[in-house]
């Protein structure tokens, strides 16, 4: 017996889970063992693992008994049922859903940006919405340097940011198109094949989509500053892995183009792309399956005293959900943290 966590995810079989069973094999997590939950649809079947296969088992009650850490990305509903149950358990949980992000009690990580807050965890952790993520990361240094004073985002999202059923409809509405058939949307409101839709989540009374005040309540939350004001149209594209966003600051003190390149190159998890005259910049096809967050077009706004203009993509299965979730984890067994108080 090593000194290891016990590691279950829940929502194993789906786009998130799969990937977060890949990204802690590929990055050696330093697990004793590995349990696969999800549904009683998918109870029994197997998901390779290391080399071997996991038998998925169906999620309850008692499943969190003997396990030291439990990453969640099953859905809202999931999370805010089992996550307290997991909690009892003794288990520490780092949670994918929106369920629990905005909870004072709950830490929101991103770990580039905010790892010291995750010292005043309760036993749940939360994990940002993906373009909340992609976004902190290269927000995070620049305010550092000048202080953000205002964000203006427009995001591009990738159909896999709705699951495994999503990635399928697109891929049959492409085929079906192409053959001349009527496609029947299900997972969309809307056909999504050659489509864009700016409704991602449900409408709010404000008229904002649950998307959009994600991004802007989750980024005030990680950045640890109120006063950041942060504005959103949130647009689902058809695009398989990979979301990008246009996104508009201004700051406080002036930031340079050249200096903003400089911040970006040092700082961590980033890889600045950005050379135009060469068609150098980033794209949602060259970023999937890449851990870093890519920034580029970086040019600053001329219709204000300090503002600056750039295009982040990343991959929202990666960087947006299950990179970060197991780089959450990894910081846990590092700083000693896998214990409930
Ligand atoms: P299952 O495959 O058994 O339905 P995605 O976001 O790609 O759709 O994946 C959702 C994940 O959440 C899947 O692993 C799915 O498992 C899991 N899930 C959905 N509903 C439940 C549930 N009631 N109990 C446990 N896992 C669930």
């Amino acid at each position: 017996m090593s000194n290891n966590p016990v590691v279950a995810v829940v929502g194993a079989t789906g786009a998130v889970g799969r990937e977060m069973l890949k990204t802690l094999e590929q990055r050696n997590f330093p697990a004793e063992e590995v349990i696969a939950l999800a549904s009683a649809r998918s109870a029994g079947s197997r998901i390779p693992y290391k080399g071997q296969e996991l038998k998925v088992q169906e999620l309850g009650n008692d499943s969190f008994k003997g396990i030291n850490l439990a990453i969640f990305s099953a859905g809202g509903s999931i999370s805010e049922k089992y996550a307290p149950v997991a909690v009892k358990s003794g288990c520490v949980v780092v949670d994918n859903s929106s369920a629990w992000r905005m909870d004072e009690n709950v830490p929101l990580i991103v770990p580039e940006a905010n790892p010291h807050a995750l010292e005043k965890h309760k036993g749940i952790i939360a994990n940002p919405n993906c373009s909340t993520i992609q976004m902190v990361v290269v927000l995070k240094p620049l305010h550092d340097v000048g202080k953000i004073k205002r964000v203006i985002v427009s995001t591009y999202q990738a159909v896999s940011g709705s699951g495994q059923k999503a990635v399928e409809e697109l891929e049959s509405q492409v085929r079906q198109l192409l053959s001349m058939q009527e496609v029947e949307p299900r997972v969309y409101p809307y056909q999504i094949a050659f489509n864009c839709l700016p409704h991602i989540d449900v409408f709010l009374d404000n008229d904002y989509t649950k998307e959009e005040m994600k991004m802007v309540n989750e980024t005030r939350k990680i950045m640890e500053d109120d006063n950041i004001k942060v504005t959103a149209t949130t647009v689902r594209v058809p695009v398989f892995y990979g979301h990008s966003e246009s996104v508009n600051i201004e700051t406080e003190k002036k930031i340079s183009s050249k200096e903003a390149r400089a911040i970006l190159s040092q700082a961590p998890g980033i890889k600045v792309l950005d050379n135009p005259l060469e068609k150098v910049y980033p794209m949602p096809l060259s970023a999937a399956g890449e851990d870093e967050t890519f920034v580029g077009r970086i040019r600053e706004d001329e219709t204000v005293a300090n503002g600056l203009n750039m295009w982040i993509v990343a991959d929202n299965i990666r960087k947006g959900a299950a990179l970060n979730a197991v780089q959450i984890s990894e910081l846990l067994v590092e700083k000693n943290l896998l214990r409930v108080t």
